[in-house]
């Protein structure tokens, strides 16, 4: 029998649109060649979402989520400029980006950092450090820290203006989290980075004790601690000694920022948020308001997520795999995107559109064969 699966396509603003059309080209290739369905429903979500429907996240759209297998999104946000006119709690990060994480508890964010051997040349990192290109995963804590915990605003008693922003972890929180990056380090190099800030926070120090004791289940696999601020240096000393990287989430936003940068954009970076029963996929990167609708954004990261899906939600790994490598193909071929092209490469620049059609001509041969 034919696997039917439901997408929920959450376009998003900016360049979300555009990257999106590419991304949808891979299921329809996909399911022309092997035996899947899949069905995808565009739904509301973002600024636009907010100007229309007068909700960041409406009604509908957790409508469609909840009834769909997997959700593909794509990035959100307005300019600084453009945000001011809507309302701080719609704001599309705060009003629609934090309540589907939450919604859905998707407490697990994977972010690959990868660079094959070919396409070092786009990492301004000097070829010495990176010879063998990088490939690191990154897993970041996503539905708890600061970004959940509890914040109050108001006047204290010297009449000065104050603001309170709690971060707060529970154990079970934690452990959830250690076992995913522990599992995926088993299934790797048997290396754990362990990224904290013990010598500081209170919050790190029960990180820690909670990792220890789930290594005790993982005794086969070594771990490195690392402080936050050392662990940033190093990523661009030497990113070649990180294998499965863990930390909590707003760590895991900077480092992961970071991760992008050593890569040459922030737009080779997709990413899986992970529940215990559903799981979104998203680019790590904005909605670049200010290249939107001109046909340049890089596609990659919105055409990776569609990958991280097929292997982690509907374990289509050989189809998902295709998709990586027909998107190395074309960059192997000496094209590129305009984020990756610097003054002194040789690489030819290809439109959103263009590179679309690169990687649909690769992926038809790949799975053809
Ligand atoms: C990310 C983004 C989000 C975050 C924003 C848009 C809320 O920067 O996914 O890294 O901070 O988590
Ligand atoms: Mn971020």
């Amino acid at each position: 029998m034919t696997n039917a699966y439901k997408i929920a396509i959450l376009e998003g603003d900016g360049i979300g649109p555009e990257i999106m059309t590419q991304a949808i080209r891979i299921f329809d290739v996909i399911q022309s060649s092997c035996d899947v369905a899949f069905e995808l429903t565009k739904t509301p979500f973002g600024a636009g979402a907010y100007f229309e429907h007068g909700k960041a996240f409406p009604d509908e759209t957790k409508q469609v989520c909840d009834e769909a297998d997997a959700i593909l999104k794509g990035p959100v946000g307005l300019s600084h400029e453009e945000s001011k006119k809507i309302p701080v709690e719609e704001q599309p990060e705060r009003g629609a980006i934090l309540p589907l994480r939450a919604r859905f508890n998707t407490f697990a964010n994977f972010r690959p950092i990868l660079l094959s051997k070919d396409m070092v040349h786009f990492s301004p990192l000097k070829p010495e450090i990176i010879e063998n290109g990088i490939d690191i995963l990154l897993i970041r804590e996503l539905v708890g820290g600061l970004y959940f915990g509890e914040k109050e605003r108001g006047i204290d008693e010297n009449g000065l203006r104050y603001v309170k922003e709690t971060l707060e972890y529970n154990e079970q929180q934690v452990r959830q989290v250690l076992v995913v990056a522990f599992d995926q380090a088993r299934q790797r190099k048997k290396r754990l980075h362990n990224i904290h800030k013990s010598n500081v926070l209170m919050s790190s120090v029960f990180w820690n004790e909670i990792l220890d004791e789930v290594h005790k289940d993982y005794q086969d696999i070594e771990v490195v601690h690392l402080l936050v601020d050392a662990a940033a240096t190093a990523l661009c000393l030497n990113p070649g000694q990180f294998d499965v990287m863990v930390m909590e989430n707003m760590f895991g936003d900077i480092l992961s920022d970071q991760a992008g940068g050593i890569l040459g954009s922030l737009g080779l970076m997709p990413s899986a948020c992970i529940g215990p029963d559903k799981a979104y996929f998203e680019p790590s990167h904005g909605s670049a308001p200010d290249i939107a609708g001109q046909n340049i954004a890089n596609p990659y990261s919105m055409i990776g997520s569609v990958a991280m899906m097929l292997e982690m939600s509907f374990n289509m790994r050989s189809e998902s795999q295709a998709v990586w490598t027909a998107m190395k193909s074309v960059f192997e071929s000496g094209y590129s995107t305009a984020d990756l092209s610097t003054s002194s490469d040789t690489t030819q620049l290809v439109s959103t559109v263009v590179f679309g059609d690169m990687v649909v001509a690769h992926l038809e041969k790949l799975l053809s064969t």
